[in-house]
């Protein structure tokens, strides 16, 4: 039977859409790959454009994430193969085919990932970034908690996707490498909070 092997595929070849690199390119701006911290994800759009663009690739890439993953499920396929069709589609956001295999992260794709594969697991893991930003301002800090505690409600709410999301969890944490070295020293960038407008 090839279809497992075809909604890999495409999985893959969706996800290798960066979405970073073409909202840019699109808009006018830098590439992500040149500016900031040269990473072609929402978070480095943000620095170099704003919140606009930022959602835009935001949202690019976390759909990516979602139309395998759900077709695999409304056709019952097993869970180890929903997952993997799900890593499939971050494998592509990391290694992109139309980009050189250098993509980005996979923080906005994993979460897409996690949102299809199961809606309450998505949105745990979006409320566990979104508290550690919101006091922190660090966007990696975000990331790093989040799915560090992926795999840890994977294995209370969905123990057949842990597949899936433990080689998400484990490779995004490794992307961030150059992040964690960063936090370790103190020196990770944040985002500024509200200024008062200057009179
Ligand atoms: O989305 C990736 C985020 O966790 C860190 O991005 O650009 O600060 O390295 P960046």
């Amino acid at each position: 039977d090839v279809l497992p092997f075809v909604l890999l595929a495409v999985a893959y070849l969706l996800g290798s859409v960066c979405s970073a690199i073409l909202v840019c390119r699109a808009l006018g701006l830098p590439d992500p790959r040149s500016q900031g911290s040269q990473n072609p994800g929402a978070t480095n759009v943000m620095r170099i454009g704003g919140k606009g663009p930022a959602l835009l690739t935001l949202a690019g890439d976390m759909l990516k994430g979602v139309p395998l993953v759900l077709l695999a499920r409304h056709w019952g396929l097993s869970s180890d193969l929903i997952s993997a069709i799900g890593l499939a589609a971050f494998l592509g956001h990391l290694y992109p085919v139309f980009f050189r295999f250098e993509g980005g992260k996979g923080v906005a794709t994993a979460l897409g990932v996690l949102l299809a594969l199961d809606w309450q697991l998505g949105l745990a893991v979006i409320a566990i970034w979104l508290l550690t930003f919101a006091p922190t301002r660090i966007s990696s800090l975000g990331s790093l908690t989040a799915f560090t505690a992926a795999p840890i409600l994977a294995w209370y709410l969905d123990p057949g996707y842990m597949l899936g999301v433990v080689g998400m969890s484990v490779l995004l944490i490794a992307r961030h490498k150059t992040n964690i070295q960063a936090l370790l020293k103190g020196e990770e960038k944040k985002f500024g909070t509200k200024k008062p407008e200057a009179s």
